[in-house]
C-alpha cells in the first residue's frame, strides 16, 4: 500500500524546491531605456498598486471605485499593447507559443470580468466582482513575470526589445485615444438596491 503521508511530504518538498528555482525577472537588473520589458514591468507595478485596493473589501467602496477608474484604461491599453508586441513575437517560437495563448485567454477573462464589474449597480456584487477581477489580473501578472517575460528576454536582443518598446508605447497611446470601450461606465447608485438587479 502506498504511503500517502510520505508521498505528500515529498510532493510538498519538491514543489517548495521548484518554487525556489523558479526563474524571475530580477529586480536588480540593469535599467535599459525603452526596453519593452521595463515598460511592461512599470505598468505591472501600477496595476499591482491598484489591485491591492480593488481586492481589499474592507476598504471604503468609493476608494475602490476610484481605483477601478484608474485600473480600467491602464489594464486595457496594457493588454492590447502586449498582444501586439510581446505576445505576437513569442508566438513565433514553437516552444513558447502556448504561453502567449494562455496569456491571451487570461486577458479575455479579465476583459469579461471588467465588463461584469462595470455592469452592476449592486454594491455587494460590485465588490465581489472587483475582487475576482483583481485576483485574475494578479495571477496573470505573476505568470507573465515568471515565465513569458523571462523567455522573451532570453530570445530577443536589446535592440529588438527597444524597437518593440516604441511599438508598445505607440499601441498604448493609440488605444487610449481611439477605443471608446475605455470610457468609464458609471458604476454605482448611492443607495443599495433592495434586490440585486443583475
Ligand atoms: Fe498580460
Ligand atoms: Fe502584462
Amino acid at each position: 500500500m502506498a504511503n500517502y503521508s510520505t508521498n505528500a511530504k515529498n510532493i510538498k518538498k519538491s514543489s517548495r524546491g521548484k518554487r525556489n528555482l523558479r526563474p524571475k525577472i530580477s529586480t536588480k537588473r540593469k535599467y535599459i531605456e525603452n526596453d519593452i520589458i521595463e515598460l511592461i514591468l512599470q505598468d505591472h507595478r501600477s496595476l499591482k498598486h491598484l489591485i491591492r485596493l480593488l481586492k481589499n473589501n474592507r476598504k471604503d467602496l468609493e476608494k475602490r471605485i476610484e481605483a477601478l477608474e484608474k485600473f480600467t484604461p491602464l489594464l486595457l491599453s496594457h493588454a492590447r499593447a502586449e498582444e501586439g508586441t510581446v505576445y505576437r513575437a513569442i508566438k513565433k517560437h514553437k516552444d513558447f507559443a502556448e504561453e502567449s495563448f494562455e496569456g491571451e485567454i487570461e486577458h479575455g477573462l479579465a476583459d469579461l470580468m471588467l465588463e461584469m464589474t462595470q455592469n452592476t449597480d449592486n454594491k455587494q456584487r460590485w465588490s465581489a466582482r472587483a475582487k475576482v477581477l483583481a485576483e485574475i489580473v494578479e495571477h496573470h501578472l505573476k505568470v507573465e513575470e515568471t515565465t513569458m517575460l523571462v523567455h522573451f528576454k532570453n530570445l530577443f536582443p536589446v535592440e529588438t526589445r527597444q524597437n518593440l518598446g516604441f511599438k508598445y508605447l505607440s499601441l498604448k497611446q493609440s488605444f487610449l485615444k481611439t477605443d471608446p470601450e475605455v470610457e468609464i461606465i458609471p458604476l454605482l447608485e448611492t443607495e443599495m438596491p433592495s434586490q440585486p438587479t443583475h
